[in-house]
Order: C-alpha cells, then sequence, then structure tokens
C-alpha cells in the first residue's frame, strides 16, 4: 500500500541520548541548535539539532498536529537518503508532542556561502560538480529538493566538502502532494514557472494557482547555486527588491555572465547558463551537468 510520506512515523527516535545547547542557525521555519549526541555504546558526537518552528506563534492542538506531519514528512525523506554529497538525517529529537526535531552530524564550517568567503582559492567548479552530483543522486530516486540555495549546502569540514540539506520543501515526484509552504525569501532562486501560471490561465486557474516543483525547478535552483559559488555573489545582486525579480525572470532575464571569469570558471558558466532557461523542458537534466561541469584539480581559484 501507497501510504503518504507524512502519515509514516518517522524512525530512529534519540530524544534521551540528546543534550540541547546553542543555537547555531536560524532558517525560514527552523531554530538550529548544536547539541551533544552519547548513543548506546557511550560514544559522543556533536549534532546539530533542527527544532521546527510554529507557522504561527500559537502553540494549540492543530498546530502540534501539524508539526507532527511536518517532523514526520521532512524525517522520513531525508532519513531515506545516502549519498556522500548528502546532509545525513540521524534520528529525530522530541522531548514532548510540540517540540519537534530533527538531529544531523554538525557541520562547523556552516555553509558554503560563509565558507567561501575569504577563501579565494577554492576549486569552485569542483564544488559546484559535487553539488551536481548529490542532487542527481536525489533525482534519480525521483526526490525533488524543492528549496536549493547556497544557504542549504551545508559544508563537512575543512576541506570543503558540499552536503545537500534541508529537506523541509522537498517531495518525492509519485506522491502528490499538497504544496502549502510559502517560498519565503527564495524568489532569487525560483525558476519562473514557480512564480506566475501562464497567460493562457482563466482567472479562476489563476486565483488558485499552486507551483509545481519538478526535477526541472531543481535544475534552475541548481544554477542559481552554481552562480552563487562563481562569483561570491547572490544571484542578481544588482537587484535590490526581491519583487523586481520575479517580474524581471517573468520577462526572461537571466544572470549576465560577468568579466574575466577566467578559462576554467567561464566553462563551468557555459553549463550553468543552460539550466537558466525560461522553458522548464529546455533545461538539461542533472545527469548530463554531472557529465559536462568541468573538473580540474590542477586550477583551483578563479583566476584560471
Ligand atoms: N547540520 C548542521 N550543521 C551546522 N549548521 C546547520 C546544520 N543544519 C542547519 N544548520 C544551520 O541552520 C540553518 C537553517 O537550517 P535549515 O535546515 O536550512 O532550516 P530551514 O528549513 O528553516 O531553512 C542553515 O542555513 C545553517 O546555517
Ligand atoms: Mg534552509
Amino acid at each position: 500500500m501507497n501510504i503518504p510520506v507524512e502519515e509514516r512515523t518517522p524512525y530512529k527516535d534519540l530524544t534521551t541520548q540528546i543534550e540541547i545547547q546553542e543555537i547555531v542557525g536560524q532558517g525560514a521555519f527552523s531554530t538550529v541548535h548544536r547539541g551533544k549526541w552519547v548513543d548506546t555504546r557511550g560514544t559522543l558526537r556533536i549534532v546539530a539539532v533542527k527544532i521546527l518552528r510554529p507557522a504561527n506563534n500559537k502553540n494549540n492542538e492543530d498546530e502540534t498536529q501539524l508539526m507532527q506531519r511536518r517532523l514526520n514528512r521532512e524525517s522520513r525523506l531525508w532519513g531515506s537518503v545516502d549519498h556522500p554529497y548528502v546532509l545525513r538525517f540521524l534520528g529525530i529529537y522530541q522531548p514532548e508532542p510540540s517540540l519537534s526535531a530533527m538531529v544531523s552530524s554538525f557541520c562547523p564550517q556552516g555553509n558554503v556561502v560563509t565558507f567561501l568567503k575569504n577563501r579565494p582559492n577554492i576549486n569552485r567548479p569542483l564544488m559546484i560538480s559535487r553539488i551536481s552530483q548529490g542532487l542527481n543522486y536525489l533525482h534519480s530516486r525521483n526526490i525533488i529538493h524543492g528549496d536549493l540555495k547556497g544557504n542549504n549546502v551545508l559544508i563537512q569540514d575543512e576541506t570543503g566538502i558540499p552536503l545537500l540539506s534541508d529537506f523541509g520543501r522537498s517531495r518525492l515526484l509519485e506522491v502528490h502532494g499538497v504544496y502549502t509552504t510559502a517560498f519565503a525569501g527564495a524568489s532569487r532562486y525560483l525558476a519562473p514557472e514557480l512564480m506566475a501560471p501562464p497567460d493562457t490561465y482563466t482567472q479562476a486557474e489563476q486565483d488558485n494557482f499552486t507551483p509545481n516543483l519538478t526535477k526541472e525547478s531543481d535544475v534552475y535552483g541548481f544554477g542559481m547555486v552554481g552562480l552563487e559559488i562563481l562569483t561570491d555573489k547572490i544571484p542578481f545582486a544588482h537587484i535590490k527588491l526581491d519583487t523586481m525579480i520575479v517580474i524581471m525572470v517573468n520577462r526572461g532575464r537571466k544572470p549576465a555572465r560577468p568579466q574575466g571569469l577566467g578559462r576554467y570558471h567561464d566553462k563551468a558558466w557555459d553549463v550553468l547558463d543552460r539550466c537558466w532557461e525560461g522553458q522548464p523542458a529546455s533545461r538539461p537534466v542533472i545527469a548530463a551537468i554531472v557529465r559536462d561541469m568541468p573538473v580540474s584539480d590542477n586550477l583551483p581559484g578563479r583566476n584560471h
């Protein structure tokens, strides 16, 4: 029987083995703490504990149920994946019904955006290639990430291994989920087809429009993450207003190639450039990006 992901119980309950420490990160829908995990064998590990935040700040029963569904959904999906470039899910933490959290290994280097600051010599195309491999793994299992952006790519350790994280908006392709969460602040990474329905829609269809996350919209978001890594700037950095970005991208605006990228980065740009095609079907599949992304161990740094 095909049980929807959010109805299945989460697994690996680590509640009694975790000690929560200070806050290390804030997302739109969660607060992330550092924590200590002592497992049944007595091994200590430093972990990240992602506590889901209620949509409104009321803690009534509806809200608790909603949080439980969010926990089940995200932890089930996240718990089903295992890849060198995807953050590993360790279990759940739920000391009371209204406090739901997910545990993962702690990444002291934070996300890719902060990691790359003041590190001009990191091999950026190699990093982008690894992210494409992580995404290729998800897509090969029919998992849509749904929220690709620099903030959601964490760094494993000093070697700079990127890890895809944040499955809060992810979904399995064959499960037809109702889409409810808002894309708060994500418009810079949002494919045009997620922003607005086609003009051919009737008024009623337009009013009821809900974006449908796809592999193609993931590829668009991946392209923007690649851009962020190559340029050290958020996508469309020169455009201040997010609402302007929505309008411009709907009119067909794509990122402009920066001057003086250098040969290696220029090649990487050529691959990313195809991810921003307005028509989803014109974008490459992620497997083609894995194949085409230039990777050189001899040419680190941005000016080669
Ligand atoms: N395993 C981790 N190690 C270190 N920091 C983390 C970890 N997981 C999340 N964070 C930090 O917390 C932030 C929010 O986590 P995220 O999973 O993206 O939540 P949200 O769904 O609310 O965006 C991240 O951008 C990151 O800075
Ligand atoms: Mg996030």
